[in-house]
Parts: structure tokens; sequence; C-alpha cells
């Protein structure tokens, strides 16, 4: 089955077999034809930070249940959503019926279920913060199981699901943490300003979305992955020391140490807005790579390499790819 349609970077990629399971029974008996067969699984949401190689070896899940429900318990409540719910679809919603506590994290592309992976995050929130659990069935043996929050081993652009648990278990439902009170984080940039006086979190997420629309390009049209590198986080002392040389350089105060901007560190070493072949970097954020049409992820991932090679050369610090890989990149076996 092709799943050129289902990566954002447009790339020709191939799965052995593909199912976009709608319930629990669906997914279950997925799985133990994947067993009984000896296929591998991969399972993949909206293909919106992944690097897709041509060839993925037996069965790709995407889980597709889009039902999503709420507990109300006075102010507060529980959403219940299902993985295949998409992410801003989603956070539109929850914020127009008056809702607080996604409002961040608007417009960021993907489905729900791949939400924890890489806990996305935006504007000063992420993605763990407004999340209570996390429910997973085995691919081992379909077993379903209710990872609670801190369970889940979230870092920055981390968790256990982009480890030890990758091929290991298929998120079916998020539950988040949701409520009345008004509660707007516009610590973030120029947040505080755009979305000054917001007393409804719709306006926080129009706030959000257009800073976004001007900075980050609308994958729909142009094919990217959002940021391909992880700011990277390095100690306080080298943070100082390139603080001296590059006083502009922007830093944040991050677990273990101090975050650089990528996209700064890039921008400095002349890449933004600039092509080779198929792809390039996005002329209004240098942390977003784009593919123009015709390329192909190996070259991809070798555009990226000269990148963070030269901002290591010139800043000594490593960048670490944000999207993961998936895929081989021919058929084993095949000789041409
Ligand atoms: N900057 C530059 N040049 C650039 C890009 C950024 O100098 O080309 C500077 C900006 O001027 C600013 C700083 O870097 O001072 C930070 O820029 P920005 O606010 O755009 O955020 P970012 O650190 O580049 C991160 C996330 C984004 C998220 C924004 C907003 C990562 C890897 N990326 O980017 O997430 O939307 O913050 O919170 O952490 C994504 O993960 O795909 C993504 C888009």
């Amino acid at each position: 089955a092709p799943l050129d349609a289902a990566n954002t970077l447009g790339f020709s990629a191939f799965a052995e077999w593909l199912v976009r399971p709608a319930d629990l029974a669906e997914l279950r008996g997925s799985l133990a034809l994947a067993r009984r067969s000896g296929w591998p699984v991969t399972l993949l949401g909206g293909g919106s930070n992944v690097v897709l190689f041509p060839r993925l070896e037996g069965l790709v899940v995407i889980p597709s249940g889009v039902r999503r429900w709420f507990e109300i318990d006075g102010e507060e409540a529980r959403l219940h959503v299902e993985a295949g719910v998409d992410w801003p679809t989603l956070v539109e919603e929850v914020a127009r019926a008056g809702w607080w506590g996604l409002e961040n994290l608007a417009l960021i592309p993907g489905r729900a279920g791949a939400a924890p992976v890489q806990n996305i995050g935006a504007y000063g929130v992420e993605l763990a913060d407004c999340l209570e659990a996390v429910h997973v069935v085995d691919l081992a043996d379909g077993r379903y199981r209710v990872m609670a929050r801190d369970a889940c081993g979230f870092g920055y652009r981390e968790s256990r699901f982009k480890n030890e648990l990758s091929g290991r278990v298929a998120i079916v439902r998020l539950v988040l943490r949701v409520s009345r009170k008004a509660r707007a984080k516009l610590g973030y940039g120029d947040l505080a300003e755009r979305a000054a006086g917001a007393v409804h979190p719709l306006q926080v997420v129009e706030a959000v979305s257009a800073i976004r629309r001007e900075k980050l390009p609308d994958p729909a049209r142009l094919a990217n992955v959002g940021s391909f590198f992880k700011n990277p986080v390095v100690s306080l002392e080298q943070a100082e020391r390139l603080r001296v040389e590059h006083p502009q350089l922007p830093c944040y105060p991050a677990q273990g140490g101090v975050k650089l901007a990528a996209g700064w560190l890039i921008e400095h070493c002349g890449f933004k807005g600039t092509r080779s072949a198929a792809f390039g970097v996005h002329d209004r954020q240098a942390l977003v790579l784009v593919h123009f049409g015709g390329g192909k992820a190996c070259e991809l991932i070798a555009f990226a390499a000269r990148i963070s090679a030269e901002v290591e050369r010139r800043f000594g610090v490593r960048l670490e790819p944000e999207p993961r890989r998936l895929g081989q990149e021919v058929s084993p076996g095949l000789v041409v």
C-alpha cells in the first residue's frame, strides 16, 4: 500500500501491509494476524513527524478511532480522545467550547495518538502539562494498559514511546485535563502581546495560529515536518562561552542546562532560505527543512547532516534530528 499521502514530507513509500483500525477489536485482530505471520509492526499517526524511507516491511498500523468525550467534574474535566483524532481540530473544538488547557498547542499538525511520542510542545506548554494518562495496547499480546503521565518518561521532545516502547505498544487513547477556569499561559516570546486581554481560550488559539502561520510552512502546501532538529541543551559553562562571542544567541533555561535556539544557529551559518536540489531551509524559520518535491529520504538526511556538521564546526554544538526515521532504503534481497 502506498504511504505517499500518509507522510507530510510527501515521500514515496510503500507498506507491505496497511490497516487503519477504527476500534480495539480491529486493532487486536490485525496485531494477532501480524504475530501469526511474523510481520514486524510499525505504528503511524498523521505522518507529520517522520522521515519515511521507501519500504516499510510487515504491517503498518494507523490507529483510526475518532471518538472523543468529556467526563465533567465541576469546573474541571477529563477529555478522552481516541488516537485517530486530528490534533489541531481537537484543540480548536475544545477551546471553542470554552475549555482551557490545550490552546497553546494549536495548529500542530498530526493525530492525537502521536502527540505523546515526541511530547509535542509549543509556546511554553507541552502535552505532558495537560495529559493525565495514555491508554496503550501491547503489540506482543494485545493486552490493554493505562499508563499514568508519570510512567511515560516525558522530557523535551522525549518519551518512553520514542525510546524503549517504540515498536512495542500502540497508543489508542489520551486522557487530557481541561478546565473552565481561565489559565492563559502567555509567557513565551511575543504571545503575551499577541493574545493580550484574552478572556476565552479561542482567542489564544487564534493568536498562536497567527504566529505559526507567519513562521511555519503549511505542510499541505509545502512538504515539511516542522522543526527538523531539536533545540540543543548544553551545559551552563558552554552556553556562557557561546554568549561571550554571540550575545544575541537566544537561550532558555532547561533541565540539565541551557537550551539554545537551533534556528538561530542554522540561520547564522547562512543556511536560512537556501536550497539544495529538492530540499531547502525555510526562509522564515531556519529550523524547518522543506521538500519541494521529487526528493528522497536519504537525500534529506544527507542535507540535514551537512547543516549539522556546519553548526558543529562553527559553534561546537551538535544538533539532533527531531523526526523519527521509519522504513528501509530498498527491500532486502532485491538485487539491481
Ligand atoms: N530564531 C532565529 N532564526 C530562525 C528561527 C528562530 O534566530 O530562523 C530565533 C528566534 O528569533 C527566537 C528563537 O530562535 O528568538 C526561538 O524561535 P521560535 O520561537 O520560532 O521557536 P524555536 O525554538 O525555533 C520551538 C519548537 C517549535 C515550536 C516553537 C514555539 C523545537 C524543536 N521547536 O521552535 O516546534 O513551535 O518553539 O514554541 O523545540 C516542532 O517541533 O515541529 C515545532 C515547530
